[in-house]
């Protein structure tokens, strides 16, 4: 049986991620080596040429999943009949800024996108926000899509997830294959809580297995939570391999669920879930299944976990006033 193609709309198709994430949406990495996919590519006027040079390349890679590349500058052509959009396009900080500091340059993107998704999305439509700030640009464009559930729209801490776990195993000898249950809490920011309490490494509690409180707040949280930025000090140039890696594997386990007892991180329209206020986009432990996710409840949160959840949510509290004050939501 020939299966339909899967719309799947990147912006920022000419930017950074966006060069390492086409070529691997179109070998099938986003949603498996049987499912054919269309492309479409949004970028700004001055960026159509460079989307439409990768756009050769991809046709010149012959991929037998990919069944069409569309490249425009229009939100409705771009987000006509999508099933999956994944908004990239926005600019990057540099070194020195916060990522939240983007909020005024970036938060406008969202508005317009999100009006689009809204009018002229398929109705199966999930969205994954990487640009930043991306909780709350994820805010931004939820806010503006009001016939689209809430649940459709995520933010990326995938990426903080992988690096969490990246760092456990480093730390513990273990495989990563190895490291389960592990929970990014709250914002894409310096300020993220990642949770190794409820982790396991080869089945075994991560916190008592590594029993280490010194390199867990002075090595694991702060490397974690900073990752970004040493990227960006030693790069030059923002994360983007790992975070096109991370987009992949978002959609992915989305999709195609997580495994029996494990979870994974989304940034996803709070229920008020943990306290966390309704509303706001925060990263939660979340199980998935055919592009639905629950919040793994009754977690235990205990004093040391509780008050960097609170700060990392106080933080999406005050960039979410910012955004009202700006109109965007
Ligand atoms: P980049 O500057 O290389 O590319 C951004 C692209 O977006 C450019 O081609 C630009 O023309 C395009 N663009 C700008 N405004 C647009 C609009 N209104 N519509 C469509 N396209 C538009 O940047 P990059 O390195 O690819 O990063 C993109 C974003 O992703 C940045 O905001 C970055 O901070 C963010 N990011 C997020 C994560 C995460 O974990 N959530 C990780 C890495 C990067
Ligand atoms: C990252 O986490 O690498 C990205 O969000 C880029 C950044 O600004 O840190």
């Amino acid at each position: 049986m020939t299966r339909t193609p899967v719309n799947v709309t990147v912006t920022g198709a000419a930017g950074q991620i966006g060069y390492s994430l086409l070529f691997r949406i179109a070998a099938g990495h986003l949603l498996g080596p049987d499912v054919p996919v269309k492309l479409r590519l949004l970028e700004i006027t001055p960026a159509l040429k460079a989307a439409e040079g990768t756009a050769m390349e991809l046709d010149d890679c012959a991929f037998p999943l990919l069944r069409g590349i569309e490249i425009t500058d229009d939100l409705k052509t771009a987000f006509d009949g999508s099933n999956v959009a994944l908004l990239v396009g926005a600019m990057p900080r540099k070194a020195g800024m916060e990522r939240g500091d983007l909020l005024s340059a970036n938060g406008g993107i969202f508005k317009p996108q999100g009006r689009a998704i809204n009018d002229h999305a398929a109705d199966d439509i999930r969205v994954l926000v990487v640009g930043n700030p991306a909780n709350t640009n994820g805010l931004i464009a939820a806010s503006n899509a009001p016939d689209v559930p809430k649940t459709r729209f995520s933010a990326m801490t995938r990426l903080d997830h992988n690096r969490a776990v990246a760092q456990l195993a480093k730390k513990t000898g273990a495989a990563v294959t190895e490291i389960s249950n592990l929970t990014i809490w709250g914002n894409h920011s310096a300020t993220q809580y990642p949770d190794i309490f409820h982790a396991k490494v080869g089945g075994k509690n991560a916190a008592e297995l590594v029993n280490d409180q010194a390199w867990l707040e002075n090595d694991f949280i702060p490397t974690v939570a900073k990752r970004g930025a040493a990227i960006i000090e030693a790069r030059g140039l923002s994360s983007a391999a790992s975070a096109a890696s991370a987009a992949l594997d978002h959609v992915r386990t989305w999709f195609h669920g997580t495994a029996e007892g494990d979870w994974t991180s989304m940034g996803i329209v709070s229920d008020g879930s943990y306290g966390v206020p309704e509303g706001l986009v925060s990263s939660f432990p979340v199980t998935t299944k055919d592009g639905d996710y629950q919040i793994v409840q009754g977690l235990e949160l205990d004093a040391f976990s509780r008050e960097r959840v609170d700060a990392s949510v106080a933080e999406l509290v005050s960039e979410r006033d910012e955004v009202a004050k700006l109109g965007l939501v």
